[in-house]
């Protein structure tokens, strides 16, 4: 065997051991599973929380801290992939939401919150119009339609390993249940290559989508200039600029787009936005949006039985102007900054091929020494060592995305920042000779 044969054949060994602790400390989970695959295709229905040999069955949230089925207790590093940034029941959300239910649910008309929200997030974000919608992957799936009417073309240009939701999966150049659009397909942080499939495409390219920093994709940056490439050549043919802020408008008080200075014509919502509820929203030009004003003779419909629901609208009322003010923004992204540059000094004293990418609250952990520029670096990290750290840090009392994503929520703090920089010590140590071998 050679040496690198050699290596995986050890990694694979300490990720069977891994697993086979993974499944004697959580006999629980594997019969809620189980009995869960009776009546859910592989007993799940959201793709990104099954892995093998079986996900972790969740009972119980506090603050930062989540609790499984067989009652071991773990710090929430995950924080419901952005959506939970206000850590579970917070007091004010619950107030607002208890307020709601108060008042009744579900009128059938148009109730006294929706326009405050409105406000809220057109001001916070710079919009001159916004609507809303119950997921992120629906404001997606909207703000394209109306920019291929508004352009009258057809072309929608996405980036290899993006992701716009539940039908706009892009890793992999794409997928058999996406929406079907004419997509072109460009390469993340390519700037000539990108300017030149827009120019190829000009006159029939209806608009660009992508997330200021890719959230999913392993927490990788959009270079500024690529940013401000992207907003010129789109003025230039006439195709709009669509910013997927879904996850990344945590960031900054304004959105990333705001720390990057472009402004697209449009921004998409989703996640904490909601304040823990079911969210998505579209919104910006006021001339793009009034397409859907229906007091137009020629008004686009835009229906959701949900998209103004009481619940959603109190909670994220009160999330984003009580407690995600733009003071609370700037002081978890720079915890998150701060906690990132730890980790990866812990890394870089084991000189580990391990490092962590992100911007503010937002980090993901890979298994390379190589500069992280595009899904197509992130790949080449070594997989295994990803998997084998998501076990040890389960072990460890330690909740994350398996893809190796972190997202810090508003209750976490030093002490536990100092948990998280400890478990991966522990695991730099543990693994030095497999991480060592890379
Ligand atoms: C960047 C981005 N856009 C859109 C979505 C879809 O949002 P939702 O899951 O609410 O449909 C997600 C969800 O993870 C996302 O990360």
């Amino acid at each position: 065997m050679s040496e690198t044969e050699l290596r995986n054949a050890d990694i694979d060994a300490a990720l069977a051991e891994a697993k086979e602790a993974y499944v004697k400390r959580n006999p629980k989970s594997l019969a809620r599973f189980v009995e869960a695959t009776a009546v859910m295709p592989g007993g799940n229905t959201r793709t990104v929380l099954h892995y093998a040999p079986f996900p972790l069955g969740i009972a119980r949230g506090e603050g930062c801290r989540l609790w499984d089925l067989d009652g071991a207790e773990y710090i929430d590093f995950l924080g419901e992939y952005t959506a939970g940034i206000y850590g579970h029941s917070h007091p004010v959300i619950r107030a607002a939401v208890d307020r709601a239910l108060d008042a009744g649910v579900n009128f059938g008309g148009t109730n006294l919150i929706e326009a405050r929200f409105a406000r809220a997030v057109c001001d916070r974000f710079g919009l001159e119009r916004v609507r809303f919608t119950n997921s992120g992957t629906e404001a997606n799936l909207l703000a394209i339609s109306v920019g291929r009417i508004f352009t009258g073309r057809s072309k929608v240009m996405v980036f290899n390993g993006g992701y716009h939701g539940a039908v706009f999966g892009f890793a992999g150049g794409g997928s058999p249940i996406n929406a079907p659009f004419e997509y072109v397909l460009a390469a993340y942080n390519d700037i000539a290559a990108t300017r030149a499939l827009i120019e190829q495409h000009a006159s029939d390219l209806a608009l660009v989508i992508l997330e200021p920093m890719m959230g999913g994709g392993g927490c990788i940056a959009a270079a500024p200039e690529f940013l401000t490439m992207l907003r010129e050549q789109t003025t230039k043919v006439g195709a709009l600029l669509i910013l997927d802020e879904v996850m990344t408008s945590r960031l900054a008080p304004g959105g990333l787009q705001q720390v990057r200075g472009v402004k697209p014509d449009l921004t998409t919502f989703g996640k904490y936005i909601g304040g823990g509820m079911s969210f998505g929203a579209f919104g910006g030009r006021a001339d793009i949006m009034d397409l859907f004003d229906p007091r137009r003779p020629d008004a686009l419909p835009h229906a959701g039985t949900f998209n103004n629901n009481v619940l959603t609208m109190s909670a994220g009322l009160a999330g984003l102007t009580e407690i995600y003010t733009p003071d609370a923004a700037r002081a978890l992204n720079a915890r998150g900054d701060a906690l990132r540059e730890r980790l990866n000094a812990l890394c870089r004293a084991q000189n580990a091929p391990m490092q962590f990418t992100g911007i503010g609250s937002m980090l993901a952990v890979h298994f390379t020494r190589h500069p992280v520029r595009s899904p197509a670096d992130a790949a080449k990290g070594d997989q295994k060592l990803k998997e084998l750290f998501f076990f040890d840090m389960l072990a460890q009392g330690i909740w994350l995305a398996r893809r190796g994503m972190f997202t810090l929520c508003l209750p976490i703090g030093d002490a536990e920042c100092d948990r998280l920089a400890s478990a991966v010590e522990e695991f730099l140590a543990s693994r030095r000779s497999l991480l060592n071998g890379g």
